[in-house]
């Protein structure tokens, strides 16, 4: 039988891409996407390129009426409001995968550090952070799961295997991102429109991005003890796509093809993390609507330094297809399914 899905939230970007890429999932249905503005219409109104293939209207949010119609809901709406969403769900018997930032970091007074109050604290250690190629086990048994924010997801994949193995300094690592602009979400402000974004190139949120924690505490989970690090990131003139390039200094006298091949033994099992061979360098253009990530390595013997580098799909490995691999990890399915398609290029 179908495994029944709900949206919640799905009027926006993350939420169409979870219908694009459930509407081909083989094992599931989408029996409720949400929407407060767009209630009664049909998705395919907010969404022309779904027209023909899902052919539902929106909704409003009720969780009673979820009970019998849904076993998992997907929230893909802001941190804050989602905490509420998410504790309604869970009481009303479904597994819950949330997008947002809200059950990602373990510490309470850390998010209320960066993102203002929690509601509801006595969920953080029930939630799972959702990185299937570190957390599998636990993702299998889980019943909310937080999705990784998409710079982290970026950012985490390539170092947590060099860290775990203790080859570079925890101390002074620098992660510089670039993100296409569909990471700020479909109702963001006229900053990220096209007249402000397209050639241009800027650095925002320097040294106070919310991501950083969500870094920090994977990161030093890799190392075994607390790290902190800089992180900038940066919106370039795309519409989907995010290239990480962070830096750190070796402790040992490894050569490239070494850390190639820790980095494949970390991630032998786990199909959608490509690293690349030595002296290629990984291109948004060949993850794009992808669930990929791809690392490429670079040691600068001159400075001692690793230069690690990765891409993903914003949209995807980054936020929708990272969180129907979870669905399909916590339904006990292949975690590739309705992930298979192959990047867009050009
Ligand atoms: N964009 C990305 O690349 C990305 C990556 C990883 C994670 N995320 C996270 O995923 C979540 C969704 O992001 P997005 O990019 O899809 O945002 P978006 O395009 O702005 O869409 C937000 C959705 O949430 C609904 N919404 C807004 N305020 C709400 C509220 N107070 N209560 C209930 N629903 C509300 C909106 O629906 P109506 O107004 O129609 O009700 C809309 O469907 C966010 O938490 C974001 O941080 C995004």
């Amino acid at each position: 039988m179908a495994i029944q899905c709900a949206i919640i939230g799905g009027s926006g970007y993350t939420g169409g891409e979870l219908l694009r890429i459930l509407s081909t999932h083989p094992g599931v249905e989408i029996t409720c996407v949400t929407s407060r503005k767009y209630a009664g219409m049909p998705i395919s109104a907010l969404f022309p390129s779904l027209r023909g293939i899902v052919d539902i209207n929106f909704e409003d949010y009720s969780p009673e009426s979820l009970k019998e119609r849904a076993q998992i809901a997907f929230t893909a709406v802001p941190h804050q409001a989602a905490m509420p969403v998410v504790r309604e769900l869970l009481d009303a018997g479904l597994k819950v995968i949330d997008l947002s930032a809200d059950f990602r970091l373990h510490d309470a007074d850390v998010y209320e550090n960066w993102y203002g109050e929690h509601s509801q604290k006595e969920l953080l250690e029930r939630a799972v952070y959702g990185l299937p190629e570190i957390y599998r086990e636990k993702i299998k048994a889980a019943e909310l799961v937080a999705n990784p924010g998409c710079y982290p997801t970026s950012a985490i994949l390539p170092l947590y295997p060099i860290l775990k193995r203790g080859i570079v300094d925890s101390n002074g690592i620098i992660i510089d991102s670039k993100s296409g602009v569909s990471g700020a979400g479909r109702t963001s402000s006229s900053a990220f429109g096209y007249s402000e974004v397209n050639e241009g190139f800027k650095a925002y949120k320097v040294c106070e991005h919310r991501h950083t924690p969500e870094i920090e505490q994977e990161l030093s989970m890799a190392c075994g003890a607390p790290l902190t690090l800089n992180f900038t990131p940066h919106l370039v003139p795309m519409t989907r796509g995010i290239l990480t390039t962070s830096y750190s200094k070796l402790k040992e006298d490894v050569d490239e093809q070494e850390l190639i091949d820790i980095l494949r033994d970390f991630y032998n099992e786990s199909p959608f993390v490509r690293v690349l061979d030595q002296g290629l360098f990984p291109d948004c253009h060949n993850v794009r609507g992808s669930n990929f990530c791809d690392i490429g390595v670079r040691v600068c013997k001159r400075t001692n330094t690793l230069i690690l580098i990765s891409a993903i799909d914003n949209l995807v490995k980054g936020a929708s297809g990272q969180a129907v691999q979870n669905m399909n990890i916590m339904e006990g399915l292949d975690e590739t399914i309705g992930l298979q398609s192959p990047p867009l290029f050009p």
